[in-house]
């Protein structure tokens, strides 16, 4: 069901459209006929376990590689035909880092205002006013090898905005960054849209899709499980639920024979049961593992949030499979 938001977003102009965007490595296919469309000025997040195929979107979305096939679409111009006035438009920040460490950060930002083909005393307006905003005028004038993980993610992103694009790519932009950092990116992601910018960001941290993203895709196997607001990809899978642990397998046993409407995990020890997590619930819940004189040794009460979408869409059955025990009529 679309929702009042998305009618909004589709009066917007889109600033990157895909569909059927195919591509395939060999026998390896990366991306299987996968279709996206991202409204100019919101951010979009593509979600996705390990190979799912992100980095491989945004290479061709960002221009640096070529698709099979699909009709490709970024600031208004056909990738297939105009994929250098397209590149005008973008700014990319790679999953690996495209800091040179050899040289100054100021040095790197330089380096990427000729590559802009800025005039020389534009460049250098431009870098220091970046390096001010991001944090690393003090540390301008040290090699950039000598920067931590976080000051060389937030130049690589510095080095992204020399030429004030209007579309940019952000491939695992804060993967590796400790939670102060990671949250200062996020500032810094909502200062870009606030500007009138574009972000097309890929992740593995489903808070961060959460924090920052319009809307959101789950990226599986080259294929997208999933699409949509985060509110509305939470309300795909089943609601919540209260897990109750036991220490004793005695106890465990006699619990789950009194709560047969629970699903167990007879190694884990834990029973769940679907609930709302509302107080009345919850005492129902105690009430009837009271009449069997038995206490649980730990209680949670889980509301579904998009690890839960990311699971349920993503599961290959291996470390989360309590996530589906239900499903799965275990
Ligand atoms: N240059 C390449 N040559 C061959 N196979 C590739 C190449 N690049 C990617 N692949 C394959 O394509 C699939 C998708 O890779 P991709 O890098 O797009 O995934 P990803 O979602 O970015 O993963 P990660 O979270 O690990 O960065 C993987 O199976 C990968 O092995
Ligand atoms: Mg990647």
């Amino acid at each position: 069901m679309p929702t009042s938001k998305w009618r909004d977003d589709t009066l917007r102009p889109t600033a990157i459209s895909a569909i059927g965007l195919r591509k395939a490595y060999g026998a390896e296919v990366a991306l299987d006929g996968i279709d996206l469309r991202v409204p100019a000025g919101s951010v979009f997040a593509l979600l996705g376990p390990n190979g799912a195929g992100k980095t491989t979107a945004v290479k061709i979305l960002s221009t640096l590689i070529t698709a099979d096939a699909g009709d490709l679409r970024v600031g208004g111009h056909d990738l297939a035909v105009a994929s250098q006035a397209a590149r005008g438009t973008i700014g990319v920040t790679g999953q690996f880092s495209a800091v040179d460490g050899l040289i100054t950060g100021e040095e790197n930002m330089l380096l990427m205002a000729d590559l802009c083909r800025l005039p020389r005393r534009e460049g250098r307006r431009v870098t220091a006013e970046l390096l001010e905003r991001f944090d690393l005028t003090e540390a301008a004038k040290k090699p950039a090898q000598s920067y931590s993980g976080g000051m060389k993610r937030r130049l690589d992103l510095a080095m992204t905005l020399v030429g004030a694009p209007q579309i940019i790519f952000l491939d695992e932009p804060t993967t590796g960054l400790d939670p102060r950092s990671r949250h200062n990116m996020w500032q810094v992601i909502r200062g870009l849209v606030a500007e009138g910018a574009t972000v097309f960001l890929t992740t593995q941290y489903l808070e961060e899709a959460d924090e920052l993203a319009d809307r959101i895709a789950v990226l599986d196997d080259g294929r997208i499980a999933a699409e949509g607001t985060a509110e509305e990809l939470k309300r795909l899978v089943p609601g919540g639920h209260v897990r109750l642990r036991f220490a004793a397998p005695t106890a465990y046993r006699s619990a789950a024979a009194a709560l047969r409407d629970a699903a167990p995990d007879d190694e884990a020890l834990t029973l769940r049961l679907p609930s709302d997590g509302s107080q009345r619930e919850l005492r129902s819940i105690l009430d009837r593992l009271d009449t069997v004189g038995i206490e649980a040794d730990e209680l949670t009460v889980h509301t579904p949030d998009l690890d839960d979408v990311f699971f349920a869409l993503t599961d290959r059955g291996e470390p989360h499979r309590s996530h589906t025990s239900k499903e799965t009529g275990r």
